[in-house]
């Protein structure tokens, strides 16, 4: 395990706040881990709308980056897989070691940032990450990791905030979520680290996304630009209204694939 000086600075600020913010995803977590219903992002879309997984996982390896409180390793050991989870929070793994006592599925849990992972060369049929290093760990170092603990043929699927929620979201969360104008560049986008807040994310535009996976050797099969449907709810309402999420992305999915 790295020290913790050793760490990025991004990487240590991430670990500090997400310390912090760990206790309001312990419920949240054990509904999800509660149920065999796999559901994404923000609106809880079903899997069954989406189709990002694979149709069948079983006997994969698969790696989560920035499991968090690991729902999802959960969701792939209920279909046959055996799952790793990463993450970078020590309070989140509590929680979800937690879990894996509280409803019987054990797999393997490692503190440390998915940039820069122990895990072997090509030792995973696929990698997955909803909201975790998607979102706060850098893609050019993330990525590269991924590729290499992909066998080839292994595929990614990420999950993140599109780059249209990132212009348009006001500076400070008090002064709602996301609108109608453009309030940031779009080219140059990488980091953000909002005004209220000390984490740092990441995003970037279509363009980089797609040429960082190709040139890391990633064959990219889908982008999925998920939209909630009339009923759906969020406890994120920081972040888009359900008006907005219906007219414009409010998160994607990425589904790409390690040349063989
Ligand atoms: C929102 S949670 C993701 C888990 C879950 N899918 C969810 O949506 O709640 C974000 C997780 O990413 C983790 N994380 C942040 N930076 C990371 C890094 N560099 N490496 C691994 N995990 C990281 C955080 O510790 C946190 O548990």
């Amino acid at each position: 395990m790295t020290d913790i000086e050793e760490l990025p600075e991004h990487v240590r600020a991430n670990r500090e706040a997400w310390d912090r913010y760990a206790h309001e995803y312990v419920e949240p977590g054990r509904r999800s881990w509660s149920t065999h219903d796999v559901s994404w992002g923000i609106w809880g879309i079903p899997e069954s709308d989406v189709q990002l997984l694979p149709d069948d996982v079983a006997g994969q390896d698969v790696v989560e980056l920035g499991c968090g409180t690991a729902y999802v390793s959960a969701w792939l050991a209920k279909r046959g897989a055996r799952p790793v989870g990463i993450d970078n929070s020590p309070a989140q793994l509590e929680t979800a070691r937690g879990f894996q006592k509280e409803f019987g599925i054990e797999f393997p849990l490692h503190l440390g940032n998915a940039e820069d992972t122990p895990f072997e060369d090509a030792s995973f049929d696929g990698a997955i990450s909803e909201y975790g290093a998607a979102l706060w760990a850098d893609p050019y170092a993330w990525i590269p990791e991924a590729a290499r603990l992909l066998k080839p043929g292994g595929w990614l699927m990420f999950l993140t905030n599109s780059p249209l929620v990132i212009l348009t979201s006001p500076d400070l969360e008090a002064d709602g979520p996301a609108g109608t104008t453009l309030l940031r560049p779009y080219f140059g986008m990488h980091r953000t680290i909002w005004p209220d807040d000390t984490s740092v994310e990441f995003h970037l535009p279509h363009g980089e996304w797609i040429r960082l996976l190709r040139e890391n050797g990633f064959e990219i099969e889908r982008l999925v630009e998920l939209r909630p449907g009339p009923d759906a709810t969020t406890r994120y309402t920081q972040i888009a209204s359900l008006e907005w999420a219906q007219q414009w992305p409010s998160e994607e999915a990425w589904v790409a694939r390690k040349r063989a």
